[in-house]
C-alpha cells in the first residue's frame, strides 16, 4: 500500500469527492468540510448542486472539476428497485463510469450506496478498470451508510461503521480514512461482500420483524386483542425481546427496498429466500389492509365510501421528515380515489403536496381521518378535537391516538391490530 495515500489521509491533505448529494451524500460532505478535509460534491442534478452551494458546501455539476484531482471518491447514489422489484444499478454504474474517466493510481474509491453482496467486486471494480488501471493500482471499498435522516442522536458523525475492501490494502486505507473523519468505531471486515451483506441484513432484520407484528396485528384484530398493549407488556422483559410496531405500510429507500437486492442475488446463485419474500409480501399488503379498515369504519358509521370526506394525515414514510419514497400513503390514496372518496391531504412537512395549510383545515367537515404518518402534530390530536369537528371515524394507521377515549366519545376507532 502506498504510504503516500495514508500520509495524505492522516494529514487531511487527501482530496475527496462525494458523488451524489442526497440524504446520504450531503451530510457526509458537510462533515468532511467540518473536519477540514479538501472535499467537493458532485451531482448530476442542478437543483441539488445549487442547494449544496446555498448551504455553504462546495459542489459542482462538472465531473472534471470534481474528480480530476481527487484521491478519494465516495459514491452515494440511489439504488432503487423497478416496478417488478428488480434492483436497478444504473446510478451506481453511471457514477462508476464517471469516476473511471479520472481514476488515478493509488486513489481510493468507496461505495456507500446499499447494494447486493458481490456488487463492489463484480460490477464496480470492472467499470473502474476501464480506466486502464488494474486491481492493486487503486483501492476499492464498500462502506455502507447507516444514516437515519431525522435522528438527532445518531448522525453521520457518531454512527459506527463497517467496511470491507476488495483486498486488505483497500480496507486499511478506508479504515484510516473513516477513523479520521468520524467520531465513531469503524469495524473492518474481511471482504467487500461481507460489508455489503451487513447492511442488507440490518434492514432485512427490521423488515422481517415488522412483517411479524403486522401479521400479529391482523390476527389480533380477529381475536380482539390490542397489539399495542401486548407489545407494551412484552417489552417489559429485559432481554430477548425487541419491540417492533405494526402500521399501515413500510416505506422509505431502505427497508422497503434492500431485501429485494438480497432476494435477487440469492436467486441468481440458486437460493430461494422464502422468508424474506413473505415478509415483503406481508408488509406490502398493509396499505390495502388499511383501506379495508377505512371501509369497515365507514360502513359501521353508515357512510358510503363513495362521496365520503376523508382526511389523509401524512404523506412522508416516517415521522419528522419530508421523504415520501415508497410511502404507503400513495397506494392508500390511489385505492380510496378508486372508491370515489373525496380526499383532503395534509402533511406539515410537505406543504406543496398538501391540499390545506393547517391541521385544523384538514379536520374540518371530515367524515373520517386516516393517520398515515406519526408526525408529532398528529399524535397531539385529542378525542375532544375529533368530536368538535364532527368526525365519525378515525383510522389510526400508526396506533398513536388515545383509542379508549376516542371510543368513549362515541367515535368509531380502528387501529392496526387494536
Ligand atoms: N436515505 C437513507 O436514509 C439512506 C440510509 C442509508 C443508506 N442509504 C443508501 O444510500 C444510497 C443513496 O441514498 P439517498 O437516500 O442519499 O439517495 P438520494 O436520492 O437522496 O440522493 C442521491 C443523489 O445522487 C445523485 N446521482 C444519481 N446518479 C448520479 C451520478 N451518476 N453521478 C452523480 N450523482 C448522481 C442524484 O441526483 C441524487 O441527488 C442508496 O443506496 C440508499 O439505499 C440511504
Amino acid at each position: 500500500m502506498s504510504n503516500a495515500l495514508l500520509e495524505k489521509i492522516k494529514k487531511k491533505e487527501v482530496k475527496v469527492c462525494v458523488v451524489g448529494l442526497g440524504y446520504v451524500g450531503f451530510p457526509l460532505l458537510e462533515l468532511l468540510i467540518k473536519k477540514k478535509f479538501h472535499a467537493i460534491g458532485f451531482d448530476i442534478d442542478k437543483k441539488v448542486v445549487d442547494n449544496a452551494i446555498k448551504n455553504g458546501v462546495p459542489a459542482t455539476l462538472n465531473d472534471k472539476e470534481a474528480l480530476a484531482d481527487a484521491d478519494c471518491a465516495i459514491i452515494c447514489v440511489p439504488t432503487p428497485v423497478e416496478e417488478n422489484h428488480r434492483p436497478n444499478l444504473e446510478f451506481v454504474e453511471s457514477a462508476a463510469e464517471t469516476i473511471s474517466k479520472y481514476l488515478k493510481r493509488d486513489s481510493l474509491v468507496i461505495l456507500e450506496s446499499t447494494v447486493a453482496p458481490g456488487t463492489t467486486e463484480e460490477i464496480l471494480l470492472p467499470i473502474l478498470e476501464k480506466s486502464g488501471l488494474k486491481q492493486g493500482d487503486f483501492y476499492v471499498v464498500h462502506c455502507p451508510e447507516r444514516i437515519d435522516p431525522g435522528n438527532k442522536e445518531w448522525t453521520v458523525q457518531n454512527l459506527p461503521r463497517v467496511l470491507g475492501g476488495i483486498d486488505e490494502e483497500s480496507a486499511e486505507a478506508a479504515f484510516v480514512f473513516y477513523k479520521n473523519v468520524l467520531d465513531a468505531d469503524v469495524v473492518k471486515l474481511s471482504s467487500a461482500k461481507a460489508a455489503e451483506a451487513v447492511k442488507i441484513v440490518e434492514n432485512t432484520f427490521r423488515d422481517i420483524n415488522i412483517a411479524f407484528v403486522n401479521e400479529l396485528a391482523k390476527s389480533f384484530d380477529e381475536i380482539g386483542i390490542d397489539i399495542s398493549e401486548v407489545i407494551g407488556g412484552a417489552r417489559s422483559k429485559p432481554f430477548g425481546f425487541m419491540p417492533h410496531y405494526p402500521g399501515c405500510g413500510v416505506g422509505g429507500h431502505c427497508i422497503a427496498i434492500d431485501p429485494y437486492y438480497l432476494i435477487e442475488k440469492a436467486e441468481k446463485s440458486g437460493f430461494n429466500h422464502r422468508f424474506l419474500k413473505l415478509a415483503r409480501e406481508i408488509n406490502n399488503s398493509m396499505p390495502k389492509y388499511t383501506v379495508k379498515k377505512i371501509n369497515k369504519g365507514l360502513n359501521m358509521a353508515k357512510i358510503a365510501v363513495n362521496g365520503s370526506n376523508i382526511a389523509i394525515l401524512g404523506l412522508a414514510y416516517k415521522p419528522g421528515v419530508e421523504d415520501t419514497r415508497e410511502s404507503p400513503a400513495f397506494p392508500i390514496i390511489q385505492e380510496l380515489k378508486k372508491w370515489g372518496a373525496n380526499l383532503t391531504i395534509y402533511d406539515p412537512y410537505l406543504p406543496d403536496l398538501s391540499d390545506v395549510k393547517t391541521l385544523d383545515d384538514a379536520l374540518r367537515n371530515m367524515d373520517c381521518i386516516v393517520i398515515i404518518t406519526a408526525h408529532e402534530e398528529f399524535k397531539r390530536i385529542t378525542p375532544e378535537k375529533i368530536k368538535e369537528n364532527g368526525i365519525k371515524v378515525v383510522i389510526d394507521g400508526r396506533n398513536v391516538l388515545d383509542s379508549n377515549n376516542i371510543k368513549r366519545l362515541g367515535i368509531i376507532y380502528e387501529g392496526i391490530g387494536r
